[in-house]
């Protein structure tokens, strides 16, 4: 091949590369599926589960005591509050679209829906009851031999109840929110919230917030630019890694339906979305935003908000 021929081929190469990249900048954030695939028959069993405090200790509490789903997908408290009246130590996140995330928990220590149900269920100061219980709990329970019996007859085993619950939680997706519905070019968005749109993406959000949950992607720093200073110790990437860089980084929580979840942070420090918003833009990118830009930003944010999940009719 002579010299030029591959000079041109390279040069092709790195255009399409470039091409590549634009394109793919030009839609970091992409809809909600309108139909999300999940087993039918395993979610109308793992619907009855969430919602049943059966699978707490004292049998008070339900993961929908702190995760309401019709209301953000959160509990709206500053930290959740299991059996006995026990006080957490972080906000509630929402469940709506959690699979979409790339790992789970604010700092990810588990890596899938299936790995954190355990969690809850398991914790002391959440649910308390270890996995020999709750299979003793539900296969004692005629309700749940005959909801099973859709799908299983026998024995129902820990991993049964816990794959009917994350068949359930693939089931909580919001979809058609306004912005989606641009994105798909059915709809145009108001001026206001189409430039509060271009503020997003202008100031730096969109670096973060970015993908198919407009975050829920990726670990990044609560105080990027300027430091977050809070006294209590939550726990943080560093609280898994022990790194010091990893001090105050979180999974970048996603922003859909972010205007029914308040209060906002893993601290619950944002009580309005209006503070979270000025919190950010000054911490996390280092700017002071105006009034007029806070309210383009609000009226964007708002067309986040998704349809209720089809199950929950
Ligand atoms: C006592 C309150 C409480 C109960 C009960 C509870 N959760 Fe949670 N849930 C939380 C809190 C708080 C977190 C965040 C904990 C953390 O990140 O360290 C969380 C995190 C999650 C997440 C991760 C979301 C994300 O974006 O990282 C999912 C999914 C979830 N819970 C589902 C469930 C399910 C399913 C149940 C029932 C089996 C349940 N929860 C019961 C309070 C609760
Ligand atoms: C450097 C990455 C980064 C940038 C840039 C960024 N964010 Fe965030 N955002 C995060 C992280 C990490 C959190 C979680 C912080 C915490 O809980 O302490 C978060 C939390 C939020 C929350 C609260 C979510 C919740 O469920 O509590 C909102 C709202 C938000 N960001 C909006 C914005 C807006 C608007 C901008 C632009 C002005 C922005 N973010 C820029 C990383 C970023």
């Amino acid at each position: 091949m002579k010299t030029y021929q591959l000079q041109s081929r390279l040069f092709f190469l790195f255009f399409s590369l470039l091409c590549v990249q634009i394109a793919h900048a030009n839609e970091v954030i992409t809809p909600l599926p309108v139909n999300a695939d999940y087993d039918k028959a395993k979610a109308a069993v793992g619907k009855v589960l969430f919602f049943d405090p059966i699978l707490s200790r004292d049998r008070s509490i339900s993961c929908s005591s702190c995760h309401n789903l019709t209301s953000g997908g959160g509990d709206n408290r500053n930290v959740s509050i299991g059996i006995d009246g026990l006080k957490g130590n972080i906000q509630s996140p929402t469940v709506l679209n959690a699979r979409y995330n790339f790992r789970q928990f604010w700092n990810g220590r588990a890596e899938t829906l299936l790995e954190q149900a355990s969690g809850p269920i398991h914790n002391p100061m959440e649910m308390g009851l270890n996995s020999q219980e709750v299979e003793k709990r539900i296969n004692a329970s005629q309700k749940y031999q005959k909801l099973f019996s859709n799908y299983h007859h026998g024995y129902i085993s820990y991993a049964m109840i816990l794959e009917a619950i994350v068949e359930f939680e693939k089931a909580l997706v919001t979809p058609n929110s306004k912005f989606d519905r641009y994105l798909r070019g059915e709809i145009q968005l108001s001026t206001q919230e189409y430039t509060g749109y271009q503020t997003f993406k202008s100031l730096g959000c969109i670096t973060c917030h970015n993908g198919i949950n407009i975050g829920g992607n990726s670990f990044q720093k609560m105080g990027m630019i300027k430091p977050y200073i809070h006294t209590n110790n939550y726990p943080d990437l560093y609280s898994v890694t022990q790194k010091d860089y990893h001090k105050n980084v979180f999974k970048v929580p996603t922003l859909r339906n972010i205007a029914l979840s308040a209060p906002y942070f893993h601290d619950a420090s944002a009580k309005t979305l209006k503070e979270a918003i000025t919190i950010m833009s000054n911490l996390n990118l280092g700017y002071t935003i105006s009034e007029q830009q806070i309210k383009d930003l609000l009226a964007f944010l708002h067309t986040l908000t998704g349809e209720t999940p089809v199950i929950l009719n």
